[in-house]
């Protein structure tokens, strides 16, 4: 069986309440028991974190080596600043899908350029809670090879 890992950068605990104009009302723990419903519907296994330290992602991302097939990541404001994650990434050589809960393109300009973008196999991203599925679909379908040779 496959294994998926979906990590959440900082102040994605505070889903909810957080600018909910923008990121909606749904709360973190919601959108990991939507991707769990949804991990048994794929048939694969699936862990789910949330940390609000840029060492603390990164160690994360070194661990999925030999424990996890591929990882979902919202990286939050580490998306627009952080090459330590791009090269963790980078390191590992692990596919990896982006996802933002937001239209990171229709914000402000500092949120239009992605660190990660680069070294993942795409990015989802304005889709609101959604975009977590979406992103579980396309790495599961990445996984089982079912895709076209661009992914
Ligand atoms: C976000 C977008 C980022 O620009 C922001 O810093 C976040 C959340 C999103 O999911 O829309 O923290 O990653």
């Amino acid at each position: 069986m496959k294994s998926l890992a979906i990590l959440n950068g900082p102040n994605l605990n505070l889903l909810g309440r957080r600018q909910p104009e923008i990121y909606g009302r749904t709360t973190l723990n919601d959108i990991e028991v939507m991707c769990r419903t949804h991990a048994e519907r794929l048939g694969v296994e699936l862990a789910f974190s949330q940390s609000n330290h840029e060492g603390e992602l990164v160690e994360a991302i070194h661990a999925a080596v030999g424990t996890h097939d591929g990882l979902i990541l919202n990286a939050g404001a580490y998306t627009h600043t952080s090459v330590a994650l791009r090269d963790a990434i980078a390191s590992v050589g692990l596919p990896v899908v982006e996802v933002h809960l937001s239209n990171i393109h229709a914000r402000e300009a500092f949120r239009h350029h992605s660190h990660i973008a680069p070294v993942a196999l795409g990015q989802i991203c304005g889709f609101g809670a959604t975009g977590y599925v979406l992103a579980m679909d396309a790495l599961a379908s990445h996984l089982s090879g079912a895709t076209d040779a661009a992914t």
